[in-house]
C-alpha cells in the first residue's frame, strides 16, 4: 500500500478521534523515519517522546523478539522473571521501594490518584479528604478522572460529569498555592515541566513551597513524570533537577522504548497502600514491554549515554535559539519549545513535514522531543530545515 491507500483505509475503520497528518511511516532507524513512499524523515517529536531509542533500536528489538519467542503474558495471577527484574532495576534507579505497572500514562496516574486518597481515607478515616491540588495548565490523560485532574477547561467538556476533588493553582504562582490548601486536600500533584502546556518549567522557589506544604500538611506529593521522565531531561528523573523526593512519581512515554507501558512509583508509607483486590490491570507488567524497558534502563544506566544526552541538549538549545524568528527556548534536557515571532508553530510543523522533518507543537510553541539517541549531525539536518523555513 502506498501512503494514500494507507491513510484512505485507516480513515474508513478508525474513529477520527485525532487531528492527523498526512504521513504514513513504515519503517526507521535512530531519528530517521520512512514513509509508505519511501520518504525518508528526520524525527525531532520521537512518537510524543516515547520512542526514547529511537525506530527499531537493535538492542531493544532484539530483547523484545526474544520475549516474545519466549513468553508474552502470564496475567497477573503469576510472577515471571523479566516482569520482577524490570521492577526492582527501576525502584533502585529511582530509589523508590516499589511500583504498580499499568498501561500508558493516564492509567500510572490514575493509580497515583488512587493511591494519594486511599492513604488519606486510611490515615484520616474522612471521605471529604480526598481533594487534590493540580496546576492550571497541566495534562495529567484522557480518561474521566485524569481529564478532571488536568487544569485546562477546554479538557472538561463533552463527558459530564467529571471526577470531583481537584482544585486548579497557577503554576508558580505560591500564594495561590498556599491560599487553596483547606482541610480537604491530601495531595498536590504537578508536572516539573507542563509538556502539552507548551514546555513551561516550574521554578525552584514554587517546588521547595510544594514540599513544604505538603509536609506541614500531610499532603501527599505527586509528580508526572510521564513526558519529563526516563532520560528526557538529561536525568532519570526531572525531579533530580529540583532536588526533591515526590511520595509518588508516575511515569510511561519513553519506559517502554516504544511499546505501552506506565508505571506509579511509590516511597515509603506509599507502597503498602494497595491491597489486594484493591487495584489491577490486565496487561500491567507485560513480559514483551520490559523486555524493552529494561533495554530503555540499561542504556540510561550508562553514565556515557547520560553525558551524551547533556552535550546533545545543549547542542540542541544552542541551534533553536540561534534559529530565525525564535523569540525563546524553554525546557529541559531534550524537551524543549520555542516561542515563535510573527509564523504559527502550527504552520511550522506542516512546512516541516513537507520539508522531511517531523517536528511538534505544545499550545503556540514548537515542541521538541527528539530521541535520546539523536546525533548532532541529524540535530543539524532538522534545524537546515528549520532555518529554511523560518527565515
Ligand atoms: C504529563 C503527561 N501526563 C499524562 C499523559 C497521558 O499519557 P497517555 O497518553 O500515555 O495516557 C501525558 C501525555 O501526553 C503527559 O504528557
Amino acid at each position: 500500500m502506498n501512503s494514500s491507500e494507507i491513510i484512505e483505509k485507516y480513515n474508513s475503520a478508525v474513529v477520527r478521534s485525532y487531528g492527523r497528518l498526512d504521513l504514513a511511516l513504515e519503517s526507521g532507524s535512530g531519528a530517521a523515519g520512512i514513509d509508505a513512499d519511501g520518504r525518508r524523515y528526520i524525527d525531532f517529536g520521537s512518537g510524543i517522546g516515547t520512542n526514547s531509542l529511537g525506530y527499531a533500536d537493535s538492542a531493544w528489538a532484539d530483547a523484545v523478539s526474544a520475549q516474545a519467542h519466549r513468553l508474552q503474558h502470564t496475567s497477573n495471577y503469576y510472577y515471571n522473571s523479566t516482569t520482577a527484574e524490570f521492577a526492582a532495576k527501576l525502584t533502585a534507579m529511582t530509589d523508590t521501594d516499589k511500583l504498580f505497572f499499568g498501561n500508558s500514562g493516564a492509567e500510572a496516574n490514575e493509580c497515583a490518584i488512587k493511591i494519594a486518597r486511599k492513604r488519606s481515607f486510611d490515615k484520616y478515616g474522612d471521605q471529604n479528604r480526598t481533594t487534590i491540588i493540580t496546576l492550571v495548565n497541566s495534562f495529567h490523560g484522557r480518561t474521566v478522572t485524569t481529564l478532571s485532574a488536568t487544569g485546562q477547561d477546554s479538557f472538561h467538556n463533552y463527558f459530564f460529569p467529571f471526577t470531583p476533588g481537584f482544585k486548579y493553582v497557577e503554576a508558580n504562582n505560591i500564594q495561590a498555592l498556599r491560599e487553596a490548601i483547606d482541610d480537604k486536600v491530601c495531595a498536590i500533584m504537578f508536572e516539573f515541566i507542563q509538556g502539552e502546556g507548551g514546555v513551561i518549567p516550574l521554578n525552584q522557589d514554587f517546588v521547595d513551597e510544594i514540599f513544604a506544604l505538603a509536609r506541614k500538611h500531610d499532603l501527599t506529593t505527586i509528580s508526572d513524570e510521564v513526558q519529563t521522565g526516563v532520560g528526557r531531561t538529561g536525568r532519570l528523573l526531572a525531579a533530580e533537577h529540583f532536588g526533591v523526593k515526590p511520595d509518588i512519581v508516575t511515569l510511561a512515554k519513553g519506559l517502554g522504548g516504544g511499546l505501552p507501558i506506565g508505571v506509579c512509583l511509590t516511597r515509603g508509607e506509599y507502597a503498602n497502600v494497595l491491597t489486594p483486590g484493591t487495584h489491577g490491570s490486565t496487561f500491567g507488567g507485560n513480559p514483551v514491554v520490559c523486555a524493552g524497558g529494561l533495554v530503555v534502563l540499561k542504556r540510561l544506566s550508562d553514565e556515557k549515554f547520560m553525558a551524551e544526552i547533556a552535550h546533545k541538549s545543549e547542542y540542541f538549545r544552542r541551534s533553536l535559539e540561534a534559529l530565525p524568528r525564535v523569540k525563546s527556548v524553554s525546557g529541559i534536557g531534550l524537551m524543549l519549545g520555542a516561542e515563535l515571532d510573527g509564523i504559527g508553530a502550527a504552520d511550522v510543523l506542516k512546512l516541516a513535514l513537507d520539508r522531511g522533518l517531523l517536528v511538534l507543537t505544545a499550545k503556540t510553541k514548537l515542541r521538541c522531543l527528539p530521541p535520546l539517541t539523536i546525533t548532532c549531525e541529524q540535530i543539524d539536518a532538522g534545524m537546515a530545515i528549520l532555518k529554511d523555513i523560518l527565515s
